[in-house]
């Protein structure tokens, strides 16, 4: 029998994991006709990493994070209770947190995987969240994994130069109430707009000639950017005021802005909107493009090894993609 307390979560350690294959926005423009400085002056992204090569998939990715965050503190993966794996692009339909769970030897761990496009990452957080602070579980390991690139027209310039193939880790345990470091979020969806951006299913024209049943597949992806832009731009920032009005937090409070990693002129957008300083934005799209559900935990992952969070930092971390869904979860880096 389980004891229902509430209790602390904190983030205990992170992990990432990016392909090797580096294409520029130089190569590109050998496939679309596109240029660097059109990519760059519209997004801010310069590069990214693809998964090139057969028999490689976000399983590859996932693996490498959650191993890399699991040695950072030492920890055997048996003592993982529950692992989240936020993804769009699964290697199985059925799921593929499984495959992770057996890869790095979680014997002891559930698995599932959350569908939430590139507001998996917050939605995973906050899931492990309530387990933990319910005191379900005690070690959760979420990760952020996505490799568009699989579903991306890359006969289609305004989609195919956005993104990027990555994933990123953390492990969140369970810790005292006054070290609890997930403060509070803010969670929203809109499926009016879900045609905005899309990896939708075709049924063939044809149907089974006996059973009168239509099958197909998966699409590219489809996506208006401008109303993409418009809402993130003007549904973010609100996300953001809720969720620190709620803690009784203001602007200035915040020391840094994780947003996930779309494009470098929303980043901006959105910090103007909140006056927040730009120096406080986390930013490493330049170098990845839009991973989806990876950008947050990769950003994190970097900006620690880079040792720009300190102790008692507050980090707002605002996701938002297909859907439309998005959300903010306020941390206290402990
Ligand atoms: N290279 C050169 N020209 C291009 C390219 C390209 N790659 N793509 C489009 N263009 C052209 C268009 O054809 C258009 O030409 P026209 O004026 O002759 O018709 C012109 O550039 C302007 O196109 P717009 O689509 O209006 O460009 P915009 O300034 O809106 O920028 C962009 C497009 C970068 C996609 C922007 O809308 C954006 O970033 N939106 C947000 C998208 C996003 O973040 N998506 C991911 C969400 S997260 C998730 O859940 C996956």
């Amino acid at each position: 029998m389980k004891s229902f307390s509430m209790q602390g979560a904190k983030i205990l350690a992170t992990g990432s994991a990016v392909p090797t294959s580096c294409f520029h926005n130089h190569d590109i423009s050998k496939i679309v006709q596109t240029s660097d400085q059109w990519i760059v002056t519209r997004t801010g992204i310069r590069e990214r990493r693809l998964l090139t090569g057969i028999d490689k998939s976000i399983i590859t990715l996932a693996v490498t994070a959650s191993i890399n965050a699991l040695n950072k503190v030492s920890m055997d993966a048996s003592q993982i209770d529950l692992i989240i794996l936020a993804t769009s692009t699964p290697n199985d339909l059925f799921g593929s947190a499984s495959q992770v769970q057996s890869k790095i030897g979680a014997i002891n761990a559930v698995a599932f995987d959350l569908t939430a496009a590139c507001s998996g990452f917050v939605l995973g957080i906050v899931t492990a969240s309530q387990f933990i602070q319910n005191g379900s579980y005690r070690n959760v390991l979420v990760v952020g994994a996505d490799s568009l690139s699989k579903w991306i027209d890359w006969s289609d310039r305004s989609t195919c130069i956005l993104f990027g193939d990555a994933a990123g880790a953390v492990i969140i345990q369970a810790c005292s109430e006054a070290d609890n470091s997930i403060l509070d979020f803010q969670l929203n969806t809109d499926g009016n707009y879900s045609s905005c951006l899309s990896i939708s299913y075709q049924e063939e024209i044809r149907p089974h000639p006996i059973l009168n049943l239509y099958q197909g597949s998966f699409k590219y992806i489809a996506m208006n950017g401008k109303e993409v832009y418009k809402f993130a731009v003007s549904q973010v920032p609100l996300s953001i005021l809720k969720c620190i009005n709620s803690l009784n937090l203001s602007i200035n409070d915040i020391d840094w802005l994780l947003l996930h990693q779309a494009n470098e002129r929303i980043l901006m957008a959105v910090a103007e909107k909140l006056s927040i300083s730009s120096d406080k934005i986390i930013s490493n799209l330049s170098k990845y493009g839009n991973t989806s559900a990876a950008s947050i935990p990769l950003a994190l992952d970097e900006a620690l090894q880079q040792n720009k969070i300190a102790h008692n930092d507050i980090i707002v971390i605002s996701g938002f993609g297909a859907g439309l869904t998005w959300g903010t979860v306020v941390v206290q880096w402990k």
